[in-house]
């Protein structure tokens, strides 16, 4: 507990920074993102939690997950169970709270509860275990995607290097806006990272400048391309940095990675 920025008893809680990976669109990289941002923020020596919020589970899976029977949504049912249900990945530092199919069921019950993953990272960040956490959400803007916002310090928001990839995001804008007033003041965006940018492409280029114009300096400069090495990592189980730690991907997520840490060193 802190008193006046003073460290009164030796649990840091409100040290703990949250983060979510959102865009409504699917096929982004946001778990691509998720997965492998966690996997070099817990390389670069942070205690991080990978908490898979999209009942499709492709962050769990992606980790060598699978076939975990409980996971997020019972650690949402009852929050002092969550230490239970918090899984270690084969990278050190990376746990994972994972998803299973139910969690599927827990949109209806949580657009009652918009406050269900903020209730759950209080008592995560009060157990003084992580840093970081990293939440990978839905390609909705359901309830789920809306318990991300509401509990959240920060939004990272994976744009793919193509054609429309700027439309769609005044939807989100929109929601981000609404949620700030009336769940989460403290909501802020900590950037936008460009994916799945082919640079043999003039389009990918342009959509990169008109993306720059747009968000200015929330822009990320790691972009990350187009690398098979990063689509084939999750059938392997293992992050980039595991599976193909010299290839164009791993390098970038190592730098995206780098610029994340200090961004969320100010929020
Ligand atoms: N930079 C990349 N290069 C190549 N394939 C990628 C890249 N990023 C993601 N993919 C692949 O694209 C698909 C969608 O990515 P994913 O991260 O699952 O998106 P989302 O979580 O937003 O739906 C996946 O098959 C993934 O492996
Ligand atoms: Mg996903």
């Amino acid at each position: 507990m802190q008193i006046d920025g003073v460290q009164v008893d030796g649990v840091q809680a409100d040290r703990m920074k949250t983060l979510g990976i959102v865009n409504q669109k699917g096929g982004v990289g946001k778990t691509t993102t998720a997965i492998n941002l966690a996997a070099y923020l817990a390389a670069g020596g942070r205690r991080v939690l990978l908490i898979d919020m999209d009942p499709q589970g492709n962050a769990t899976s992606g980790l060598g997950l699978r076939g975990v029977e409980t996971g997020l949504y019972q650690a949402l049912s009852d929050p002092a169970s969550a230490p239970a249900q918090i899984v270690q990945s084969s990278q050190e530092r990376l746990s994972v709270l994972p998803a299973t199919p139910d969690l599927a069921g827990a949109g209806v019950e949580l657009s009652e509860e918009p406050y269900a993953l903020r209730e759950l990272l209080e008592v995560i960040a009060a157990s003084g275990q992580f840093e970081l956490v990293i939440v990978d959400a839905p390609p909705s803007l359901g309830p789920l995607t809306i318990n991300v916002l509401a509990a959240v310090n920060a939004l990272l928001i994976p744009l793919q290097a193509e054609y429309y990839a700027l439309e769609g995001l005044a939807g989100l804008t929109e929601t981000v806006e609404r949620v700030r007033l009336a769940l989460n003041p403290g909501l802020s965006v900590l950037g936008v990272a460009i994916t799945m940018f082919d640079g043999r492409t003039n389009l990918a280029q342009e959509v990169e400048q008109s993306v720059r114009q747009h968000f200015g300096e929330l822009v990320f400069w790691s972009v990350i391309p187009r690398n098979v090495r990063l689509s084939e990592a999750p059938s392997f189980a293992v992050p980039i940095s595991q599976f193909a730690p010299l290839s164009s991907g791993a390098a970038a997520y190592k730098r995206l990675a780098e610029e994340v840490m200090q961004r969320v060193e100010k929020i």
